[in-house]
């Protein structure tokens, strides 16, 4: 099972990189516009690239076919490690198809049905993600949509690995391992929550008071 970090901030990505937690990254243009201030995009992702040993989702802007797979071509120029992100629509499906057909890996973004997800692998993506998050905020069944898009790709045989996205909290962690996505991309700030338990603070507190009673050194 993998996990990525949904970020561009590279410190963020440093300090998950250092405790070699993660086996890639994920942004998309939101996550860019937040870091980015005047830099040129391409340096970030250049930058990511220099930092994690694994797959970098880059996204494309376009909403044609045509300059979606000139945008992924610069993109996937940059480095051996992206993986070039395309929505999906009925011209991102498109692209997909073309990218693909070049070697690159594709993950495509913005799922949010089995059927999306279905027309996603059929079109060669790498990686699917579906926005468990998103669907939830809207009162919908983000799980569900992962259990059943694992059943789609399992029935048929579709290598495409489902990648959980927009991931709010640990148990969406949890429960997308369970269920059986290949991977989630996780915001920083549940990277870590991931580790914590109050009964491993209050048991640390404990051992580190009775040891006190000794006097002794390690
Ligand atoms: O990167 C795609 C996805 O993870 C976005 O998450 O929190 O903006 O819904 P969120």
């Amino acid at each position: 099972m993998k996990i990525f970090l949904d970020t561009a901030d590279l410190d963020e990505i440093r300090r998950a990189n250092d405790a070699a937690l993660i086996d890639g990254i994920t942004t998309n243009p939101s996550l860019i516009a937040k870091v980015a201030g005047d830099r040129d995009p391409k340096e970030i992702y250049r930058e990511i690239a220099e930092i994690v040993d694994g797959p970098i989702s880059a996204e494309v802007v376009a909403l044609d076919r045509e300059t979606m797979v000139e945008e992924g071509r610069k993109l996937a120029e940059l480095h051996d490690n992206i993986v070039v992100k395309v929505p999906l629509t009925e011209d991102g499906l498109k692209a997909c198809r073309d990218l693909s057909g070049d070697g690159i890996d594709i993950n495509v973004t913005l799922c949010f049905s089995v059927s999306q997800a279905l027309l996603a692998a059929k079109a060669g993506a790498t990686f699917i993600s579906p926005f468990i998050g998103r669907l939830d905020d809207i009162s919908g069944e983000g799980m569900q949509l992962i259990g059943q898009i694992r059943q789609v790709y399992d029935n048929y045989g579709f290598a495409t690995q489902i990648l959980a996205a927009s991931i709010r909290h640990p148990m969406h962690v949890v429960e997308s391992m369970l269920i059986g996505a290949d991977s989630c991309t996780l915001p920083p700030k549940v990277l870590w929550q991931l580790s914590k338990h109050p009964l491993t603070d209050t048991g640390l507190d404990a051992f580190l008071a009775d040891w006190e009673t000794l006097d002794v050194e390690l």
